[in-house]
């Protein structure tokens, strides 16, 4: 697939990010993005979850892997929870090594280890990146992703619909709604009205939630 040009930037609490320069576009907010992912994927999806609903095993479907982070935050949330992970992804466009071994996502060598691994883990097939988490990437699009998998909950993290709209339509959001079971949610940091009412015609109960790093609200979508 294409390789697009991508810059290595620092986000306003120290974590990195990358802006894909064709989009002119950043994976994660420029206030933070490992407090955006902590508090949009972990807190408001895995830990909402698992306090809630279910404490496991707990299926996750990503939308989007990029740098890994959600990936690599829900397998360190695993670790100190004692609660096990199957974590399944999409991404068409794969970060190379020589941009995700420059990421400071981790602290000690332990931490820069399990980022590696989430990368290096291969493609379509299971793989126990630690005891508590496994791991299954796929190097494609929502759209191609095909899977009958009941999924618990989906970190969606696609770009924005103003640069990448093809990927919040409702048929992809119709996949999703069909991916997860009964009981199960989806969450994502963007809470645009056309989106919303998307999410609603797909199926979910649309529930808007204070967002994170100065945005006003981010939207949690259940499957009643
Ligand atoms: C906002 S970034 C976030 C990525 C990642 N979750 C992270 O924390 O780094 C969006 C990601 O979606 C990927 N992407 C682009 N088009 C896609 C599509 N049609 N389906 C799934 N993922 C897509 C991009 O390549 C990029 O890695």
């Amino acid at each position: 697939m294409t390789n697009h040009r991508l810059k290595l930037i620092t986000t306003e609490d120290g974590s990195h990010s990358l802006l894909r320069e064709d989009l002119n576009e950043t994976y994660h907010s420029f206030h933070g993005a490992r407090s955006e992912s902590a508090y949009v994927f972990i807190e408001q999806c895995l830990h909402y979850y698992a306090e809630h609903t279910k404490k496991g095993p707990i299926r996750i479907f990503e939308v989007g892997f990029g740098t890994g982070l959600n990936a690599f935050l829900a397998a360190a949330y695993a670790a100190e929870h004692q609660l096990s992970l199957e974590f399944h992804t999409v991404e068409p466009f794969p970060v190379k090594p020589d941009i995700y071994r420059q990421l400071n996502f981790g602290q000690s060598e332990e931490e820069r280890s399990l980022l590696n691994a989430l990368h290096e883990s291969g493609w379509e097939s299971p793989r126990s990146i630690t005891s508590r988490f496994s791991l299954v990437k796929y190097e494609t699009t929502l759209e191609d992703f095909s899977a009958t998998r009941d999924f618990d909950m989906i970190f969606f993290d696609a770009f924005a619909p103003s640069k990448q709209a093809e990927v919040w339509e409702l048929t992809n959001l119709k996949k999703c709604f069909d991916l997860l079971q009964p009981g199960g949610i989806l969450t994502t940091y963007c809470a645009q009205g056309q989106f919303k009412r998307n999410l609603a015609a797909a199926g979910f109960e649309v529930q808007t939630l204070k967002g994170a790093m100065g945005k006003k609200e981010m939207v949690r979508g259940v499957k009643n």
